[in-house]
């Protein structure tokens, strides 16, 4: 089967197996829906990312942005394979610190920081605070001094880079809501360059997620190292490093057979693939060279690189399992239906292939309350039968989720072709039948909401050492009212 990946995700005796164990005897124990992760997936994807630090010749921290999925658990697993960590709020600042790391390894964005998030972060010396704002620049500043303590800090910078990702998580434009620009950014180190509160010691950007193209981390280094070299001649402060930030993407069309049925530009974007450092190197070296021309090298001399991965790390590492529990057969409406781009449906079907007279719909347990880019950005998961993984996947069906939304539903409701109308199973899918939907690692429960009054799932880890261990237990009833006064 085109999806799976040898010791990690296979097919044995027609059943999916994550790192070997048996995904249909993990549904029936935890009740679905259950996500399950794998640590040596994790571990893997970590030592892909730190192959970087062999192209570039200064220290390289890589700091796991937990926003992409932040259960203690796999906070642990991430900490155990040699990342540290970048966190979003005091909520994931605390949980870090929770599953044990140092303030040496936190590194702290967030573009509205309260004041205690900060005092947080300044209480515990972590390696930097991504300063958003001017504004906030001078909060820290203040809250420093009170404190008695001196804040790491890095300016956040708007590089004005786009890339073909989503519009939702374009983060670098000047458009965007995030960072300050470039000369309020040098206007603010002259300011405080010799400030007794604030350690002045670095840049940030961020260009967004899923990003396509490797070429727009070159397009952002240069600009990085352009600014040090600003900073340096303006100030006389040797940066103690440079961000280049996360956004590293993911392949989740891994060769299945339905991705040429995505608009192109969808297409280039869920199939993108790239060795990430690849694209650092190549960034580095051309950086460097900049650096050289302008006799400027020995600003690399003490700096280290941080990059702040998260999709690249966990995506493709978890894995949603669900149990259909309802289906039923609809007729197609020939041509009676016009959709947004003007094609009737059944036009748009024969476009997919299907000729087809009627829907057969299924009803899963996994809705958008767990998968909310499904239905926000239209995101494109693979679903695979875990009870049937080895037949063949050729009966098309139309999947929904449990909520009480028309929107909760597998394919583009909006009518805009963003997602495949229907996705292909084996036949004669039943209620009952456990499926699989893979590469669901991030940013799914890590956005979760009980909404409808659904339990959250449980969370499994594979382990490095074989079998599996419970993570995250179910929500229960007590968990839908425990911050309820009545
Ligand atoms: C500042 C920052 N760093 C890192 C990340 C992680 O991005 P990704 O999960 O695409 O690697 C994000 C998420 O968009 C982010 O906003």
């Amino acid at each position: 089967m085109t999806w799976e990946i040898a010791d990690f995700l296979e097919t044995v005796n027609d059943r999916l197996h994550i790192n070997g164990v048996d995904a249909v005897e993990l549904a029936r124990e935890y009740g679905t829906p259950l996500f399950v992760y794998s640590e040596p997936r994790i571990r893997y994807n970590i030592e892909r990312l730190k192959k970087a630090a062999e192209v570039i010749d200064r220290p390289l921290k890589l700091c796991y942005a937990a926003k992409a999925m932040s259960t203690l658990g796999i906070l642990r697993a991430v900490k155990d394979a040699g990342s540290d960590i970048e966190v979003n709020s005091g909520g994931e600042l605390w949980k870090a610190l929770k599953a044990g790391f140092t303030g040496e390894q936190i590194n702290y964005n967030g573009n509205s920081k309260e004041i205690w998030e900060l005092e947080l972060a300044i209480e515990n010396e972590i390696y930097a605070i991504q300063v958003d704002s001017i504004y906030e620049l001078s909060l820290i500043e203040q809250t420093a001094k009170r404190l008695g303590k001196r804040a790491n800090v890095s300016l956040r910078l708007v590089p004005e880079i786009k890339t073909s990702t989503h519009s939702g998580l374009q983060t670098a434009m000047v458009t965007s809501k995030f960072g300050m620009m470039p000369d309020e950014a040098f206007a603010a180190f002259a300011k405080y360059k010799d400030s007794p509160d604030l350690n002045m010691c670095g840049i940030h950007l961020h260009i967004g997620s899923q990003n396509p193209e490797p070429q727009a981390y070159v397009e952002a280094f240069r600009m990085l190292t352009d600014s040090m070299m600003r900073i340096y001649d303006a100030t006389g402060i040797r940066l103690k490093h440079i961000n280049l930030g996360g956004g590293f993407p993911v392949n989740y069309l891994r060769d299945n057979p339905i991705a040429s049925q995505f608009p192109t530009e969808q297409r280039e974007m869920f199939a993108a693939d790239f060795e990430p450092a690849d694209a650092v190197g190549g960034a580095w070296r051309e950086a460097r060279q900049f650096a050289d021309d302008c006799g400027s090298s020995h600003l690399f001399d003490d700096l280290t690189l941080l990059l702040e991965p998260g999709r690249s790390i966990i995506a493709d590492a978890g894995i949603c399992l669900t149990t259909v529990r309802n289906a039923k057969q609809r007729p197609i409406d020939n041509g009676q239906r016009t959709i947004d781009n003007g094609q009737s449906e059944h036009e748009k079907l024969s476009t997919f292939h299907y000729p087809l007279s009627a829907d057969n719909w299924l009803l899963t347990d996994a809705g958008f309350n767990i998968l909310l880019s499904m239905e926000t950005y239209k995101w494109y998961y693979h679903l695979i039968s875990a009870e049937r993984a080895g037949e063949p996947h050729e009966t098309p069906y139309k999947l929904a989720g449990p909520l009480c939304d028309g929107g909760d539903v597998y394919f583009d409701h909006e009518g805009l072709n963003r997602l495949p109308d229907h996705r292909l199973l084996p036949e004669n899918v039943q209620p009952g039948e456990v499926l699989a939907l893979l590469n669901c690692g991030a940013y799914s429960l890590a956005q979760a909401s009980q909404y409808n009054g659904r339990l959250l799932p449980a969370v499994v880890l594979t382990k490095e050492t074989g079998g599996s261990e419970l993570i995250r237990k179910r929500d229960n009833f007590d968990d839908l009212i425990n911050r309820d006064i009545f």
